[in-house]
């Protein structure tokens, strides 16, 4: 690993990385801001994308063919599905997909289009990395399905809709788009979510009230990932 990706969908996802480096060079592209640093021997570059599929694609694609990243990592929040997901617990994505992506009128399952799968898979051995990083440290975290779209799921019927269908643990709007590049160009990554809500009615109110703190657990959690990387 040379030069590692650290990426977010929102400015509070990204905001504990940006405090925790140092001689931060800014450089626009894109109509968005990427974030240079380095960590001992490491170049990282940092940025967050903007909410959903398509401008998540557009910055990972953007980490990876202008800034020449060889390893990503996702961090941000999610809301969960998986009754073993509290507010501000950790999910590492095993797999992942797109749960609004439906062309089932010509007979493919949800999740599906002709030349792709219903799941993409993430970076076993980085997950690997997750995983005794939470163990060494005893935080919980759990290697699940994610299950993304454009779209806040704050209904019960649409949360039970994407747990029937996909199995999915948690979902966000960010991490399938972002994995599909990435397995695309032969990339590895991880992605790492910590609970911001349930995805039920009370979402959009819980979302408000722990974006913040679950941004951080999440974010300080990737920070201890970088330092058993590097
Ligand atoms: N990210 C965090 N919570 C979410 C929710 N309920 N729906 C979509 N993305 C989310």
């Amino acid at each position: 690993m040379k030069k590692l990706a650290i990426m977010g969908a929102m400015e509070e996802e990204i905001t504990p990385l940006l405090e925790y480096f140092t001689n931060i060079t800014k450089i626009e592209f894109a109509k968005n801001v990427y974030y240079e640093a380095r960590l001992g021997n490491l170049d990282v570059v940092i940025a967050y994308s903007k909410i959903g599929k398509v401008f998540s694609t557009l910055t990972a694609t953007t980490m990876i063919e202008k800034f020449g990243c060889d390893t990503l990592l996702f961090s941000g929040v999610a809301g969960g599905i998986n009754p073993k997901l509290q507010i501000g617990d950790l999910i590492v994505a095993s797999k992942l997909t797109q749960h609004d992506l439906d062309i089932t009128a010509f007979g493919h399952p949800y999740g599906f289009v002709p030349g792709g799968d219903i799941f993409v898979n993430t970076d076993e051995k980085l997950r690997e990395v997750a995983l005794e990083v939470a163990q060494e440290n005893d935080i919980k975290l759990i290697d699940g399905i994610i299950a993304t779209g454009d779209q806040f799921v704050a209904d019960q019927k649409r949360k039970d809709f994407i747990y029937d269908t996909f199995k999915a643990d948690a979902l966000e709007m960010e991490g399938s788009s972002v994995a599909v590049v990435c397995d695309a160009l032969d990339i590895p990554c991880l992605i790492l979510r910590a609970i911001s809500d349930t995805a039920d009615m009370d979402a959009g109110f819980d979302f408000d009230k722990f974006l913040e703190t679950s941004a951080k657990e999440s974010a300080d959690f990737i920070i201890k990932i970088i330092h058993k990387l590097k």
